[in-house]
């Protein structure tokens, strides 16, 4: 799978395109630079000698050369797929995002080498000008646009590779990210086992199986926090004898954040750690459990208490594995979707605000955005010695709602109750702007999630469980508040009985 950089001449397809490669560890292919090499010549002297049809004929020729080399990411000449076999071959053998700029920047831009542009040769403004008046309707058809003014060229290519879908983790191992389809998963998966639950078993496991086109053999797992324990661990250890696994094979957990945790410990300390490959098959797997290397299980006496950091090999985030969840699991992971948006990405806080059918319907956009927030933060502080931290904004109040309900609320239920109550007591002390709670409690309604602690839930035992939190320290709790939609600090509180005054 390629990923083609496209749009009008000036747009940093080159520049942006070399910095994607660099971030993902993949090569670096100009299509211009590639139609040069093979004709010996400079493509204005192409233009100029043997005309533009023969120089769109030698860049059908070299695009679909391209489909047998390495994956790589890809600048396209400004109009490299105005012919509908050159974009059916593009989008076939990869994605594609078309680079947009206001004209002005283009103009800025292309006046220092309009030499290199035979197109534009002459008067630059009115030639450019009546280009992207004809191609207006050609660039906007792409589905996957990035508008490049104002900003750095190394935030256009984060940007771009949200867009794609695509990172590659390095501070904790290191390891790819990918949004896509399973039927496009990188064809180099190895595996040897599939560990998954009853109902993502009946559910998606022959597709997968279909996909990675051998005869796996799997481990199906009951469903269910309850059973994210010692018990299931140890027959997860038994299996991976069983069916002969070494210290060089691999898994692939393929459920939600119970089946990732509990394969990926499983795997982490299976022959001192095999690798193993994450398919999460939940929201709140895609958007959380599966990023961050995590791995653990759960003790009687609390939730997560054993674990390790053991990160997969890889991340495939298959959004379309989603349309199976029910409305309460769906959102139950909008909870976190939201806190992420509150956290670092206004935009995404602001898509949050559409109803669930919308979200239903949009569900690749928000996991590829909800992600990168998370991919972000992780890979700035892996080990949780700072700015990690912050991921925990809504959970102190709501790990402890989660519990004294007995899980009768959902997880994400909990942390929508967490992020509204936390979002008041900052409003209260005055670290958060005025109306943040009212913005976050609306966002978070119009999802169906709780916003307010049930009545008959006693307050004293909140604060106790709170203050038995694992994120207690000797004398204070550190919370993640909001500041502003975009903004949260770690605030230690000694005083925890503020927290839950009205
Ligand atoms: N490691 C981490 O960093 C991290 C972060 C957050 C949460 N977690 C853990 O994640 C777990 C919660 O994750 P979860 O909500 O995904 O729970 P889960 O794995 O229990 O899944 C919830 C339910 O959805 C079902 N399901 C899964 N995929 C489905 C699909 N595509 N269609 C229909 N049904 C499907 C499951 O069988 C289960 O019944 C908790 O154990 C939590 O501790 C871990």
């Amino acid at each position: 799978m390629h990923l083609f950089l496209y749009g009008p001449p000036g747009t940093g397809k080159s520049t942006i395109g070399k910095l994607i490669a660099h971030n993902l560890k993949l090569p670096f292919i100009d299509l211009d630079d590639v139609i040069e090499t093979n004709a010996g010549i400079a493509i204005h002297q192409i233009i100029e000698t043997q005309g533009e049809s023969k120089f769109r004929d030698l860049e059908t020729a070299a695009l679909k050369n391209l489909a047998n080399g390495k994956e790589s990411v890809v600048a396209l000449g400004g109009g490299a797929l105005l012919r509908e076999e050159n974009r059916t071959h593009a989008e076939t053998q990869g994605k594609v995002i078309l680079l947009m700029a206001e004209r002005e920047t283009l103009q800025e831009r292309l006046s220092a080498d309009a030499i290199k542009r035979p197109l534009l040769v002459g008067d630059l403004d009115s030639k450019l000008a009546s280009l992207l008046e004809e191609r207006r309707a050609h660039y906007d058809s792409f589905p996957l646009k990035l508008f490049v003014d104002g900003k750095t060229a190394e935030q256009n290519a984060q940007q771009a590779q949200t867009l794609f879908g695509r990172h590659h983790l390095t501070a904790m191992g290191e390891y790819d990210v990918i949004v896509d389809t399973v039927e496009r998963a990188p064809n180099s998966l190895n595996v040897d086992l599939i560990v998954t639950d009853e109902n993502v078993a009946n559910l998606h496991l022959e597709k997968i199986r279909q996909v990675i086109e051998r005869k796996l053999p799997s481990i199906v797992i009951p469903a269910g926090e309850e059973h994210k324990n010692l018990a299931t661990v140890s027959r997860l250890w038994a299996s991976f004898l069983e069916n002969g696994l070494d210290r060089k094979s691999t898994v692939i957990a393929l459920g939600g954040g119970m089946v990732t945790d509990v394969a990926g410990f499983a795997a982490s300390t299976y022959m001192r750690g095999v690798d193993w490959i994450a398919v999460p098959t939940t929201l709140l797997a895609m958007v959380d459990a599966s990023l961050g290397g995590k791995t653990g299980f759960d003790l009687p006496e609390g939730k997560n208490l054993i674990g390790s950091f053991h990160p997969p090999k890889l991340v495939l985030a298959d959004p379309s594995l989603l349309l199976t969840l029910n409305d309460r699991e769906l959102r139950s992971g909008m909870a976190e979707v939201v806190k992420h948006g509150i956290i670092a990405d206004p935009e995404l806080f602001a898509l949050c605000s559409n109803d669930l059918n919308w979200i239903k319907n949009n569900l690749e956009q928000i996991v590829k955005r909800a992600m990168a927030v998370k991919i972000q933060i992780i890979e700035a502080d892996p080990y949780e010695k700072g700015i990690r931290a912050t991921l925990n904004l809504g959970h102190t109040v709501g790990h402890a709602v989660e519990l004294i309900s007995g899980y009768k609320l959902s997880h994400g239920e909990a942390i929508a109750i967490g992020l509204v109550a936390e979002a008041k007591y900052a409003e209260r002390i005055g670290i958060a702007d005025q109306g943040v709670t009212d913005e976050i409690s609306r966002v978070l309604s119009k999802l169906g999630l709780p916003v307010e602690i049930p009545k008959d839930m006693p307050r004293e035992e909140i604060l106790r469980t709170m203050r038995v939190d694992k994120k207690k320290n000797a004398k204070s709790i550190r919370f993640a508040l909001p500041v502003e939609i975009d903004r949260v600090e770690l605030v230690d509180v000694e005083d925890v009985e503020d927290v839950l005054e009205d």
